[in-house]
């Protein structure tokens, strides 16, 4: 059964460790990240964006996938099943498919519109038992090839919204989606930590985990961060290994062009990333 990310992340908070968010896009990724997880018994979010709810035929086809695999592989770790950077209309449309959690992005409205929308979701979510990610100072990334900037968020806006009665919060440092250009700054432990001063026991989350070197990983969970996404570093695996696979010209060899057998060193890849993010984290043997 899916879960709300609340019980999960309040623990992961007292405990100092984080819960990994990993984006699915397919049926390989999502069984890949739930055995990983039930292998070591950590939690775990599946994370959805908008563009790979699209991509696997809606949010209905995902949340059936989803609770069947559960069931199919005798998953009992806690699952949450999250739609990331959702727009309020992506949002509602989760909360009708069944998921267990949802991130509205309002980082892009003023701040007054931004803790509006919120605040209703906030009302939506508690009727349902399911948990809210906000998010305040938008997270740079890639786009068109152009790599924006981290913004860092405004310490008190983010105790604004944290305030609101949201479970978990995406706060800007710094960080950004995709690869870090070379002259990447590195995250701003200052503005984590005025923002974990105004916010006290929010569950803090940082997005665009992909790349972020070990120590700073760390140092972000000890103050304050408790949930970590990941996506970019799973695609990467996976192509690498796919590539690798092809190159080695074995699709031409016996029935190595099923997609059984062709798919297969990509998911062990994804096993390995998650695997290493999740030990990183400190979630294993947290379930
Ligand atoms: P990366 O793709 O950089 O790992 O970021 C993932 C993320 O933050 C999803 O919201």
């Amino acid at each position: 059964m899916l879960v709300s990310a609340k019980e999960m992340l309040q623990k992961a908070k007292e405990g100092k460790y984080a819960v990994g968010q990993f984006n699915i896009n397919n049926l390989e990724w999502t069984k890949a990240i739930l055995q990983t997880a039930q292998e070591l018994n950590s939690p775990v979010i599946l994370g959805v964006s908008e563009g790979a709810g699209k991509y696997m035929a809606g949010y209905k086809t995902i949340v059936g996938m989803v609770n069947g695999m559960i069931e199919g592989l005798g998953i009992t770790v806690p699952v949450a099943l999250h739609l990331d950077h959702g727009s309020y209309e992506g949002c509602l449309k989760c909360v009708e498919a069944g998921f267990s959690s949802i991130m509205f992005d309002g980082s892009h409205y003023p701040i007054e519109e931004n803790v509006e929308k919120t605040r209703e979701l906030v009302k939506i979510c508690e009727e349902k038992g399911m948990s809210l990610e906000a998010e305040v100072g938008s997270i740079g990334g890639e786009e068109d090839g152009v790599v924006g900037a981290g913004e860092c968020a405004d310490p008190m806006e983010c105790k604004q919204v944290a305030d609101l009665g949201v479970t978990m919060l995406a706060a800007g440092i710094g960080n950004i989606h995709g690869k870090y250009p070379a002259n990447w700054k590195g995250l701003s432990f200052e503005t984590l930590e005025a923002i974990s001063e105004q916010t006290k026991d929010m569950p803090l989350v940082l997005h665009g985990g992909t790349g972020i070197p070990a120590d700073m990983i760390k140092k972000a969970i000890s103050l304050g961060v408790a949930k970590i996404n990941v996506n970019t570093e799973c695609q990467l695996a996976f192509a690498e290994a796919t590539r690798k696979y092809i190159e080695a010209g074995k699709d031409l060899e016996g029935k190595g062009f099923d997609p059984r057998k062709l798919l297969a060193p990509g998911v062990e890849a994804i096993k390995e990333t998650v695997k290493e993010k999740m030990e990183l984290f400190g979630s294993v043997n947290k379930a």
